[in-house]
């Protein structure tokens, strides 16, 4: 008899009176609470433990989102978690979007036809390696300064209006309101954050609870050291804790009871695997070493978040970046060496996880769901259409000039790039150094649309020596690769910040162009392109807008077509986009990641159109070259620089 059967078998007799179904004979409402004299949670009055996995709405393709819960309820959960990301669900100020990909509330329901739990996690900070750890970014557009995370106004009055949107859709999917939600978090890892606020994590309680009522459970989260929950909780809330495989659990478990002398022990973010960094090393963690770490967990009757258990894509610019001893864009992929696979495949890993939370579930598991389809769908020749530089003042809105450069968040944009036009005027001694401490976060130098050089916050160069004439054309084309999403340096605005120099000349008069690549810029680029299908190859023409066009072969579901991989061997670094869909950014020569998962659902029966924006240099000097390859490999692990 397998361990979980004599499991069953001793359990079944308690738990079946006391279940849900049963428990309603007794008491009218459903119930989520916390037991502090037996350390458990109480569902129903009865106690109850959970194994949750985390799964995030915005990083997996809608049409997925059922197949993906499915998968966590195989890998063993009962309890599905999610943060909610403000900047995609009020992108600009007033401005919401709660339909499609944005639908938070189908998205909880779904979860709740399927049988799960929800633990949610309304942040307003959510780091998850996302944009500005799910802040808008027009918190700064007023004034760069915005004491973010804390009480000040500036911060609490939008903050407070999001709320009054956010929280009343939640209430009807509340627990005792006959829905999936049974906690809430208090903010994110807030210890982790300088500020050490009181009366700003006080403040979020009393949002939550004035919207939510006062029987919600609020718990707050941070890293397993006194130091940080010392600043991360509050009494308005349950203190837990979160680590990784290999941490000693006891100990772990010992800084939450510093906080919480009594109550169920939880780890909010047990983590499986760990984040990527574009140039770094891709992350691993051993199956041996979660596996066993869970099971330490499961002895003590912990309550578990495994973060992430299926981490999905950050499609388009919604990667975050990081500032350790250098600044880190995050690459395109969450994949996080997870249990279940970026395109939903279930790893060696997911079943030695499923196996060890049958021991521990007292719910039902369902068997896996067969692995996800994947097809080489194979080669797409590529097209040379058009330079950027050349087609950017029919693609952007008019130019904005200025004496010093303006950043992204004063010209009101998001993501993407802008570029940046200065005329020179005096004779410059040859070469002269060109000076731009303020970029953020990558800038390619043109000089009389001749590109010249790269200049990279992430490897610190922010200088270049250039030749120029007077009346030359300088131009830099600079990227937000994501602003910062953990740490204390979250403002951070993009575009070039401060004053340029040219020797030790300050340069005045600048001209801006954005190129948000948003979707009514695509709309804009695909209309243009359409028109111009040169095929005038030409690998010098970077940065340039290249397109090719695929049919999927006879046989392939056109109503459901399978998921592929787009590989980009010879080209260096730019943006991927199918059919006007937005796939992210591609870096394979700096690794770790070197394929871009597409789903399935974004392609057509015929006339996939499939456009690239290479920033440095396309393999496109001979036409038997200039292709990329849609393979059924990811490939996540590549050669890195550092
Ligand atoms: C703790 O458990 C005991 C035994 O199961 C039960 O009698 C008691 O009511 C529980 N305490 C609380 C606060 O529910
Ligand atoms: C599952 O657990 C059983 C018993 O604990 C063990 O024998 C088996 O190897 C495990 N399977 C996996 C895939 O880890
Ligand atoms: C570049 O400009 C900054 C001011 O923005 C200045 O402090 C720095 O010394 C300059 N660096 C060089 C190499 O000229
Ligand atoms: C630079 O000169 C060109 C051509 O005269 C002009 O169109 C453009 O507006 C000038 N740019 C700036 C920033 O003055
Ligand atoms: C795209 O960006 C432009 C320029 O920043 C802006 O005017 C436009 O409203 C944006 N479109 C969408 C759909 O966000």
């Amino acid at each position: 008899m397998s361990p979980r059967l004599l499991l069953m078998l001793a359990i079944l007799p308690v738990t079946l009176p006391a279940g849900r179904g049963a428990a309603q004979h007794f008491s009218a409402a459903p119930s989520f609470g916390i037991d502090y004299e037996n350390n458990t949670f109480t569902l129903d009055g009865v106690p109850f433990r959970y194994v949750s996995g985390t799964v995030h709405y915005f990083r997996v393709p809608r049409a997925y989102w059922s197949d993906r819960l499915l998968r966590l309820r195989a890998l063993g959960a009962n309890v599905l978690e999610t943060y909610v990301e403000w900047n995609s669900h009020e992108p600009e100020p007033g401005e919401y979007q709660f339909t499609g990909q944005q639908d938070l509330v189908a998205f909880l329901q779904e979860a709740q036809r399927q049988g799960l739990l929800v633990i949610l996690r309304t942040g307003p900070f959510i780091d998850a390696e996302r944009e500005f750890g799910g802040l808008p970014y027009w918190l700064l557009s007023a004034d760069p300064q915005t004491p973010l995370r804390t009480s000040d106004p500036r911060f609490l009055e939008p903050l407070d209006r999001w709320f009054d949107v956010l929280l009343p859709k939640l209430k009807p999917l509340l627990y005792e309101n006959g829905g999936p939600i049974i906690m809430l978090q208090v903010e994110n890892e807030y210890g982790s954050f300088h500020a050490c606020d009181y009366v700003y994590l006080q403040h979020l309680a009393d949002r939550l609870r004035q919207h939510l009522g006062e029987s919600a459970v609020l718990f707050t989260t941070d890293g397993d050291s006194q130091s940080l929950l010392h600043c991360g909780t509050t009494p308005a809330a349950y203190a837990t804790v979160d680590f990784g495989s290999g941490t000693d659990v006891a100990a772990a478990f010992g800084v939450q009871r510093l906080f919480e002398s009594s109550g169920p022990l939880v780890n909010s973010e047990y983590y499986p695997g760990w984040l990527d960094h574009w140039g770094y090393p891709h992350s691993t963690r051993s199956t041996e070493d979660v596996v066993r770490t869970m099971n330490e967990m499961f002895d003590m009757q912990a309550n578990v978040n495994v973060y992430v258990a299926h981490g999905g894509t950050s499609f388009g610019f919604s990667a975050g970046s990081n500032l350790g001893n250098n600044f880190q864009a995050c690459p395109t992929s969450y994949d996080y060496d997870a249990p279940i696979a970026e395109n939903g495949y279930l790893t060696d890993k997911f079943y030695a996880m499923r196996n060890a939370t049958l021991s521990v579930a007292t719910w039902s598991v369902p068997e896996p769901p067969p692995q996800p389809a994947v097809l080489a769908y194979g080669a797409v020749q590529m097209t040379a259409s058009e330079g950027l530089l050349a087609a950017v003042r029919g693609l952007a809105d008019d130019p904005v000039t200025s004496d010093d450069p303006l950043t992204f968040e004063q010209l009101r944009q998001a993501y993407g790039f802008v570029l940046y036009s200065h005329n020179v005027t005096g004779v410059q001694p040859d070469p002269v150094l060109l000076n731009v401490t303020g970029l953020r976060d990558r800038g390619y130098v043109f000089v009389d649309g001749a590109q010249v050089g790269i200049l990279s916050r992430g490897e610190n160069i922010y200088q270049l020596p250039v030749s120029v004439q007077e009346g030359s054309r300088l131009q830099i084309l600079a990227e937000n690769q994501g602003r910062i999403c953990f740490g204390n340096f979250l403002n951070d605005i993009k575009g070039i910040v401060s004053p340029v120099f040219l020797g030790s000349g300050r340069l005045s008069g600048w001209e801006q162009l954005s190129v948000p690549l948003n979707s009514t810029q695509l709309g804009r680029v695909e209309r243009l392109l359409a028109g111009r299908a040169t095929n005038r190859l030409t690998a010098a023409a970077a940065p340039a807008f290249f397109t090719g066009e695929f049919d999927l072969p006879a046989g392939v579901d056109a109503d459901s077509p399978t998921d592929t991989f787009l590989r980009l061997d010879g080209w260096r670094r730019g943006v991927a986009f199918v059919n006007g869909f937005n796939l992210g950014r591609y870096w394979p020569a700096q690794g770790p990641q070197v394929t871009l998962y597409v789903p399935g659902t974004l392609l057509k029966a015929a006339s996939n159109r499939l456009t690239l924006l290479e920033l440095e240099e396309a393999p496109c000097l001979a036409t038997d070259t200039c292709r990329v390859t849609l393979t059924d490999t990811p490939e996540l692990d590549g050669p890195t620089p550092h």
